[in-house]
């Protein structure tokens, strides 16, 4: 069995070689993104895996269906940037994988506390030799309400770490109702301290937290991100960090982040406004898109990615 693997970076390429005789298959590894221009590189693979960093135009698509591609599994959650039933219309099944969510979960409770202690600033001063306190006073996660929007894997494992915190816990989710603590959008937004995100990009989803939605919440509150960046509207939330009706963001992804994230931009010019202002605010904490970047989760990606591939050709054989 052979699968074309886009996108492969160093790191996965190592794992794929050392798991691949594992599952029976035979991997061609690039690091190129899938494109009409190098469709040849799949034309021996029904199977392929993709990378979450480049969006998968239709036209991608289709070139890779008529190349004879049924199957794309791709080495994330999120499937944002594929169009899935554009996929599913054309004869190809789309699938993601599942790695612990406990890296991003661990990431995130690291982006509440540093965002509740300014860790932000704190540090910067430190760098340039100022330790005075200043601003530097903080509060405590037992005597914060935190609102977790979305209660996937991910944001169930970010309220098991909360509940070690004792602080209090609010939670929402369209189409689940979490027994526990589950309370509507409105009043989630309206009491909590803090506000992380958890939840899929979607049509529904998109600027979750909008200019509105941002107003509804308390004075004062966090917003952490680890989940997608056009769930909350940049411009209204860089408005309400400057205003400071908001008191600080910790953000692992941003809308725009495509093409920037995971490139070495020390001597090129960012046209990403957004990012720009919130990287100079005191408040704002930028990761690329980092959460989930751990050995466990990535080992876990590579194998599933490989078990996504052999189950859909077992599926196939055995009708
Ligand atoms: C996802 O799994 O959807 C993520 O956001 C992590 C990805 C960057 C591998």
């Amino acid at each position: 069995m052979e699968i074309t693997v886009y996108g492969c970076g160093p790191d996965e390429a190592v794992l794929f070689r050392e798991m691949s005789p594992r599952f029976g298959v035979t991997p061609t590894l690039t690091t190129a993104a899938p494109s009409a221009a190098n469709i040849e590189l799949a034309s021996r693979s029904r199977c392929i895996s993709v990378g979450h960093k480049n969006r998968i135009a239709n036209s991608t698509l289709l070139a890779l269906g008529r190349a004879g591609v049924a199957y794309i599994s791709t080495r994330s959650v999120g499937c944002d940037h594929i169009d899935v039933e554009y996929a599913k219309s054309i004869g190809i099944c789309v699938e993601n994988v599942a790695y612990s969510p406990d890296g991003v979960a661990d990431y995130t409770l690291m982006l509440m506390l540093m965002a509740v202690r300014s860790a932000k600033s704190v540090i910067r001063r430190a760098d340039v030799h100022d330790y005075r306190l200043e601003d530097a006073r903080g509060r405590e996660l037992r005597d914060l309400t935190i609102g977790v929007i979305g209660t996937g894997r991910i944001g169930t494992a970010v309220m098991d770490r909360l509940r070690g915190f004792g602080c209090r816990i609010l939670a929402c989710d369209n189409g689940r109702s979490t027994a526990a603590h589950h309370v509507p959008l409105d009043e989630l937004l309206h009491l909590s301290d803090i506000v992380t995100l958890h939840t899929p990009l979607n049509a529904d989803t998109h600027h979750l937290l909008d200019r509105r939605r941002i107003e509804q919440m308390k004075r004062g509150a966090f917003v952490i991100n680890t989940g997608r960046g056009s769930l909350i509207d940049t411009g209204a939330l860089v408005s309400a960090l400057e205003s400071g009706k908001l008191a600080g963001a910790a953000l692992d992804v941003l809308e725009g982040e495509e093409g920037i994230f995971y490139a070495d931009f020390r001597n090129r010019r960012i046209e990403s406004k957004a990012l720009l202002r919130l990287q100079e605010l005191p408040n704002a904490v930028i990761s690329p898109h980092t959460a989930y970047y751990t050995d466990r989760a990535l080992g876990d990606m590579v194998e599933n990615s490989l078990a996504n591939c052999r189950n859909f050709e077992s599926r196939k054989r055995h009708g």
